[in-house]
Formats: structure tokens, C-alpha cells, sequence
């Protein structure tokens, strides 16, 4: 696993934020909301319960998750990038009832409590650190006994299988000159190598035990081409 600047990608993530709700709608068909939705009915988020979402971005899980906790509960969205934050803040102010608050934080080193929250998740943020077990670890800490947590990412396939390659040519032929329209290629360009840096299935499920997680299990979604970590402290 190759290890990521985390200023470069703090600044990629700052200057793709604008784009950033839009070109995920265009690249998944608008099914990245599917996805999401599908980790939060596996985690069932309850009502007074307090959730964190680490790497939150633009805040589509804390927002999802705050509806649920209801203003009984608490969501705590965390990013690196403020330009990211900036937009969740304003989604979240747009609808009256939630209970949010945002942090400007590395995921790797939240500085918030241990064992305060009953369950975690991190939605595209794991293949962006510099460290995942560290970031792991770090959920791992902040979770109470017993609590839930999930990861949506891509799933990392093998190149030469059937997926792989139409991960590749959706990488190369679709999300590079889509997000080129926006000034975006570079930054677009950087996914393809960070899903091939990212471990495959047993051995994310290996790093959560790493991590001190009791139970982990990695399941694929979508065809075979995101993934879900199901985890359990
Ligand atoms: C691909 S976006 C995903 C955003 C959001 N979770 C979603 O699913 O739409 C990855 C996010 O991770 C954040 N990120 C990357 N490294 C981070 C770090 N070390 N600490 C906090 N956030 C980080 C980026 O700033 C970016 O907002």
C-alpha cells in the first residue's frame, strides 16, 4: 500500500469541493446515494443515537445519519478539507431539526473522546489516507463497546477480471474526461492509482482486526464494483 501526502490531498479535495456533489451525481448515475444508504441500513442508526463521520465532505452521510439519530442524537462529521466543509455546513443549515457539528480535523487525529459514540462510519475516505489502519485505529478509539461501523469505497478488483476491466475503462473512458469538462483531470486522475493502492477484500478485513475491530467483513456491492466493510467493535 502506497502511503499519500495528506496536504496534497487536502488540497486536491479543497479545489475539487465545488464540483465535487455534481460530478459524483454524473460519474455514479446518481447511485452513490443508493450505496450509502444501503451501508446505513446495515449500521440502523437509531434515534438518540451519536454517530461520526469521518471524512465527511460535503456531508451526504452526516445528513443521512442526522435523520435518522433524529435531534435526540448527534452526528459529528470530521474532514481535513475546510472548502468540503464549508458546503456540508450549508447543506445541513438548509434543513431546520439537525444536529450536527462539524470538525476541522485529520481523521487520523480527531482529538475527540474515547468510547463517545455509538457507531462510525467513512464513506471514499479510507483510500485517501496517508495511514488506513491509523485511521482505523482512530475510529476504532472513538467508538464504545459493541458499536457498529461501516466503509463504502470502491472495491479494488484484479486487473485482467471482468470487473477490473470495466473499472479500469469507467476510470479512464468516463470519470477522467467527465471531470475534465470541469478542470478536474488531474485531481479525477488520482482515483485510478488510489483504488489500486487500496487492499483488496480479506485484507481490509485483516487491517480492522489490526485495528482491534472483533468483527469485519468485507461484502461487494453494485456488481461487484464499491464494497462495504461491516464492522463491529
Ligand atoms: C472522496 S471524499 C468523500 C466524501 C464523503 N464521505 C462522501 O462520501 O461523499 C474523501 C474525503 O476525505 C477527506 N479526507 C482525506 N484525508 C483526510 C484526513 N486525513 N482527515 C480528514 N479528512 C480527510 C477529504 O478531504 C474528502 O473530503
Amino acid at each position: 500500500m502506497k502511503s499519500v501526502d495528506p496536504k496534497a490531498v487536502e488540497q486536491m479535495f479543497n479545489d475539487v469541493a465545488q464540483s465535487y456533489d455534481l460530478l459524483n451525481d454524473l460519474l455514479s448515475f446518481g447511485l452513490h446515494r443508493i450505496w450509502k444508504k444501503q451501508l446505513l441500513d446495515w449500521l440502523q442508526p437509531s434515534k438518540g443515537e451519536r454517530w461520526i463521520d469521518l471524512c465527511c465532505g460535503t456531508g451526504d452521510m452526516s445528513l443521512f445519519l442526522a435523520r435518522r439519530v433524529c435531534q435526540e442524537g448527534e452526528v459529528v462529521g470530521v474532514d481535513s478539507a475546510l472548502n468540503t466543509l464549508e458546503i456540508a455546513r450549508y447543506r445541513a443549515n438548509k434543513e431546520s431539526n439537525l444536529s450536527i457539528t462539524w470538525h476541522h480535523q485529520d481523521a487520523l487525529n480527531t482529538g475527540l473522546a474515547s468510547s463517545s459514540f455509538d457507531g462510525g462510519v467513512m464513506a471514499y475516505g479510507l483510500r485517501n489516507l496517508s495511514d488506513p489502519v491509523a485511521g482505523l485505529c482512530e475510529l476504532r478509539r472513538l467508538l464504545r463497546p459493541g458499536a457498529r461501523a461501516g466503509i463504502l469505497d470502491f472495491n479494488p478488483l484484479r486487473r485482467g477480471s471482468l470487473g477490473g476491466v470495466f473499472q479500469t475503462f469507467y476510470l479512464r473512458k468516463l470519470v477522467v474526461p467527465i471531470s475534465g469538462i470541469f478542470g478536474l483531470h488531474d485531481q479525477y486522475t488520482y482515483l485510478e492509482s488510489s483504488i489500486k493502492n487500496f487492499p483488496m477484500g480479506t485484507a481490509q478485513e485483516r487491517l480492522a482486526f489490526e485495528a482491534g475491530f472483533t468483527s469485519a467483513s468485507h461484502v461487494p456491492i453494485a456488481a461487484g464494483q464499491m464494497a462495504l466493510l461491516k464492522l463491529i467493535v
